[in-house]
């Protein structure tokens, strides 16, 4: 099924210089980038995306991380976008997932935990509402399409 979905290389990998390696590995994988921006997060926005996360112990250092810097907002297409990209990431903590997926992104351009490089939804649902987010009506999947 032709997906669409929500990608953002976060402040790390900005100042990390990897996105044009992402960028990169993107467009290799077969994904076309429908839509980009880069954007400065503020502390309401960070906290309106990751509402999910509020109760964590890790949400407050979440919110400061991902306003460090700026961050490149993505849509990406293909067959399958949002377990593709998933998979092209790796697993959340990136200090392991340089043991266990050695080529993924966030093993290469990660550092741990919370410092992953790189943010994907996990569902088609939340791809729905993370590309509402930070666009504009055109660029999102109709309800009645999900
Ligand atoms: P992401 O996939 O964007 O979703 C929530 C983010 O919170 C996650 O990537 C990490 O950046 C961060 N995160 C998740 N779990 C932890 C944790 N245990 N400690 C610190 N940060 C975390």
């Amino acid at each position: 099924k032709l997906e669409k979905t929500l990608a953002i290389i976060k402040p790390d990998g900005l100042l990390g210089n990897y996105t044009e390696r992402v960028k990169e590995t993107i467009l290799e994988s077969g994904f076309s980038i429908l839509k980009e921006k880069t954007i400065q997060l503020d502390e309401d926005s960070v906290a309106t995306f990751y509402a999910e996360h509020s109760a964590k112990n890790f949400f407050s250092s979440l919110v400061r991380y991902m306003i460090s810097g700026p961050v490149l907002v993505m849509v990406l297409e293909k067959e399958n976008a949002i377990s593709c990209w998933r998979t092209l990431m790796g697993p959340t903590d990136a200090s392991k997932a340089k043991i266990t997926h050695p080529y993924s992104i966030r093993a290469m351009c990660g550092t741990n935990y919370e410092k992953n490089c790189v943010h994907g939804s996990d569902s088609p649902r939340s791809a729905q509402r993370e590309i509402s987010f930070f666009f504009s009506a055109d660029a999102v999947t109709p309800h009645d399409e999900l």
